[in-house]
């Protein structure tokens, strides 16, 4: 029996995110530079997209590019975004084809021109599909997502369109950049560090958290299912205990 055959598909999470990780090592292992990994790790973004399709998960974002990732050599950063567009150019029509909606989290102001039209344009292209939503998250972090939400709800409040009894849990999810997706049930990383740097923080509150030690250009549509059927394992409690979990079933 495949790893697949054994997911319950009626209760794959809806909403998986991924810390891709490794790229660097990985390429380090094979006496190449980093960005032989980042380029392969590309690869690894068909396969996870893949198994995303196949096993009825809605929500796939990658945490693609952080905030903090400006501080690489520069001929890393630079590669690294001449890859983004590359990517997305090159497979936006494939991609639209099978259906998927591609959208971004992240300063994308903060982006060179060129990625942020690229990352423009799949957007557009695909806001109308159904399929799998491929969500990159690029010039992103969780701290600067949620100083821009404060900021912009202490500014509703000053200007008086807004009182503070009505900020709740709901409205600031709803202003946050992730607004209308699913908070993540299953975060992923690879490589084996056990680290959410600066990913998610308030989407995550409830998720499971799942790490391998596989570097991100050695992972396939396999290991996907192999973190889904883990998360198929666990209880998820949510602050109760199990009888009550038990009750509601
Ligand atoms: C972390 O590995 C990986 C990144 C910072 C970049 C990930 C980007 C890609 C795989 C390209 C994605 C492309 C699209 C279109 C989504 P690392 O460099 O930190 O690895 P290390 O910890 O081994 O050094």
């Amino acid at each position: 029996m495949s790893t697949l055959e054994k997911i319950d598909l009626n209760n794959t999470p809806e909403h998986i995110a991924i810390i891709m990780d490794g790229n660097g090592r990985w390429a380090k292992q094979q006496g190449e530079k980093r960005l032989f990994g980042h380029n392969t790790g590309v690869e690894s973004v068909r396969e996870a997209l893949k198994a995303a399709q196949k096993s009825n998960v809605k929500y796939l974002t990658l945490y693609a590019f952080s905030t903090e990732n400006w501080n690489r050599p520069k001929e890393e950063v630079e590669g690294l975004m001449n890859l983004l567009v590359h990517t997305i150019s090159n497979e936006v029509d494939e991609l639209n084809k099978s259906n998927v909606r591609i959208t971004t989290i992240g300063d994308l102001d903060g982006l060179p021109g060129n990625c942020k039209d690229e990352m423009v344009n799949a957007f557009e292209r695909t806001k109308t599909n159904t399929g799998v939503n491929l969500v990159l998250a690029l010039n992103y972090s969780s701290k600067w997502e949620i100083l821009e939400t404060v900021k912009s709800i202490a500014n509703q409040v000053k200007e008086g369109t807004l009182d503070t009894d009505s900020i709740n849990d709901e409205y600031f999810s709803n202003s946050l950049s992730t607004k209308g997706i699913p908070d993540p049930e299953l975060l992923i990383r690879t490589s084996g560090e056990h680290r959410i740097s600066n990913f998610l923080l308030w989407q995550i509150a409830y998720s499971e958290l799942y790490f391998t030690e596989v570097l991100w250009p050695d992972f396939k549509e396999e290991d996907l299912y192999e973190a889904v059927l883990n998360y198929q394992s666990r209880e998820r409690r949510f602050g109760m205990v199990s009888e009550q979990i038990e009750k509601n079933l």
